[in-house]
């Protein structure tokens, strides 16, 4: 049996004494699966992974899921590179507070990090916890948002006139854009989360405005709410050692990534996993 150790901070808990090189057996799937729900990011020390090995734990966890925009690294089939090479200058890559891919109509429960190269400063991961972000929201703010459908959409980073749409702004991420990410769907704000029940925030980045609110008023809304959801207080502040794996989970937390790390590399490999209603309560 592993342990497993809260971070102390918002969210997250580090998991030692498992070996994720081999097959997990299913009790022990099952009880990573409940420390996963309720620390909602799960941090593996010490783990060095082949791809083989990477791909078979994130499906211990649920089906790999289906990733727009990034494609997978050149001769791997799902697995994507999230990568920065010592002399980029750009904006860093998925530095906003959101949610994996939170404008498809199913998007992934999960996502795993496993750190290659990681920079001797800077490049922290942040985690703000949704469940806590609600449950600590005024209620008069907490009325303003009650009910609320919010609208997801990609355009802004991944559409054909997006951020990513100019060469230049992908660095050295593998991203395609595409008019299809003008697309919008909608996911209620506040949600029970499927498995847990625990109910939370879902937002983020991808939120462009509210069904039925008048584009001023949605976004006022917008701000307030992304304001709110990225209180300090809510956070965990991730900080990468080599070999490490973090899972978390998309429909409790929000993430982004930072710099600070200008002159060195920086790679992870990351897969994501799908939303599996098999799992659901
Ligand atoms: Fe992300």
């Amino acid at each position: 049996m592993f342990s497993i150790e809260p971070t102390g901070q918002a969210c997250g808990a580090f998991v030692t004494g498992i070996d994720l090189r081999r097959q997990q057996d299913p009790d022990t799937v099952a009880d990573l699966r409940a420390a996963w729900l309720e620390h909602n990011v799960l941090v593996f020390p010490d783990q060095e992974l082949d791809d083989p090995q990477f791909e078979r734990f994130a499906e211990s966890i649920g089906p790999i899921g289906d990733d727009p925009f990034i494609e997978a690294m050149e001769g791997k089939k799902r697995i994507a590179a999230i990568q920065r090479r010592a002399d980029e200058t750009g904006r860093i890559f998925a530095d906003v507070w959101h949610s994996d891919w939170s404008f498809q109509e199913t998007p992934p429960a999960g996502t795993c990090l496993l750190s290659v190269v990681v920079p001797p400063v800077g490049g922290d991961t942040l985690f703000s916890n949704q469940h806590k972000a609600l449950e600590e929201m005024p209620s008069d703010m907490r009325q303003r948002f009650e009910g609320r459908t919010a609208l997801h959409s990609a355009r802004s980073a991944y559409g054909d006139d997006g951020f990513y749409s100019e060469e230049g702004n992908k660095g050295s991420m593998a991203i395609t854009t595409s008019e299809t990410a003008r697309d919008i769907r909608r996911h209620p704000l506040i949600r029970k989360h499927p498995e847990s029940g625990r109910t939370g925030l879902y937002g983020g980045a991808y939120v462009t405005g509210f069904d039925g609110v008048a584009e001023a008023e949605s976004q006022e809304l917008v701000k307030e709410l992304y304001r709110w959801q990225s209180r300090p207080e809510f956070t965990y502040t991730h900080q990468w050692q080599p070999n490490m794996l973090v899972l978390w989970d998309n429909r409790s937390v929000l993430h982004k990534a930072t710099g600070g790390y200008e002159g060195h590399d920086r790679l992870l490999h990351r897969l994501t996993i799908a939303d599996d209603r098999s799992f659901y309560c």
